[in-house]
């Protein structure tokens, strides 16, 4: 049972996107069960504010707290990132875990191709306007929950919202891809300012995930491999590990499977492209001098 008092998070402050099920929820459990003030974030208010309560119930804590957005509209983002601010004063980490897998192409309210726009750009643009807030709270840690099929992603610059062409799987793959790049970088520019920024693949999970546009190969067979995937709280173990352990105090810039830091893709260690994904994502999200 949490000591909210003593636990080994006690006094800190964690956002955890995408906390009403899955690995999210997993996350928050176990950083609220280590007696820190965990805030989830969801996209209906009756299921986040159900989520909360099991979250409170299941590890013991009192400071659950919820906040409602649809990260894939930038709008919901710059409002969620102003609820935030105003809520807390400090952020000690940030769990950017929302992500899913869409077999077809689906347009966001702002025009762009959802998996990229939820996947990246809305990790990318709240961590943003949540920065300075994590800087003043240093030491404090940006956590983002990337997947394995980031090895096999490419950053297609001349079609980034898969407008051309379209895959399901090349869209994840790239945008879980965007999610290394996006931390390498975040690193880079975060050197000596006490917050640090790591990337990790969870395992394959039993969750809800790819189930609001399913592919035919995960509804095929899926119950039976579902036997063999890791539970939630399985799947949250490497994120958990990456938000609260002092073995990782001051580690930035790496990509993590099972505790372990791992090398990822090729493509994610060219900095040029790192760049480039950073400016070309900035001008998407309206963020001002590749801020
Ligand atoms: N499961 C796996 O095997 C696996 C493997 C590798 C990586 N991952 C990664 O792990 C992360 C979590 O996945 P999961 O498996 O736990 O998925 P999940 O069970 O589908 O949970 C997704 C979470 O994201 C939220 N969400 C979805 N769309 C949203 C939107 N538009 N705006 C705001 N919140 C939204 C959902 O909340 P509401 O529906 O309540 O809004 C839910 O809390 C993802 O980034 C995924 O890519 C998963």
């Amino acid at each position: 049972m949490t000591d909210q008092a003593t636990g080994p998070m006690a006094g800190k402050t964690v956002l955890v996107t995408g906390g009403t099920g899955g690995i999210g929820k997993a996350t928050a459990i176990g950083l609220s069960a280590m007696g820190a003030r965990v805030g989830i974030t969801g996209r209906d208010r009756g299921r986040a504010e159900a989520a909360a309560a099991d979250i409170a119930r299941e590890s013991g804590s009192q400071s659950v707290d919820v906040f409602v957005a649809d990260m894939s509209v930038q709008a919901d983002v710059r409002r969620l990132a102003g609820e935030v601010l105003e809520r807390y004063p400090r952020l000690d980490v940030l769990v950017n875990n929302v992500g899913g897998f869409w077999a077809h192409r689906h347009v966001t309210a702002d025009g762009l191709e959802h998996t990229f726009a939820l996947n990246h750009l809305a990790p990318f643009l709240l961590t943003n306007l949540l920065l300075e807030r994590l800087k003043a709270s240093a030491p404090a840690r940006v956590v983002t929950v990337s997947s394995g099929a980031q090895s096999m992603g490419r950053i297609d610059f001349d079609d980034l919202q898969g407008a051309r062409k379209y895959s399901g799987q090349q869209a994840y793959n790239q945008s879980k891809l965007a999610n290394v790049m996006f931390t390498y970088e975040l690193a880079r520019r975060l050197q000596g300012s006490g917050v640090t920024a790591t990337v990790v693949h969870p395992g394959v999970t039993r969750t809800a995930f790819g189930a609001e546009d399913q592919a035919w190969y995960f509804s095929k067979g899926s119950s039976f491999a579902r036997r063999f995937m890791k539970s939630p709280a399985q799947g949250a173990e490497s994120p958990i590990y990456l938000a609260s352990s002092p073995e990782v105090e001051g580690v930035t810039g790496r990509y993590f499977a099972n505790r372990k830091p791992k090398d990822s893709n090729k493509a994610s260690y060219d900095t040029e492209a790192t760049a480039r994904l950073w400016r070309v994502s900035a001008e998407l999200v309206g963020l001002s001098g590749g801020q």
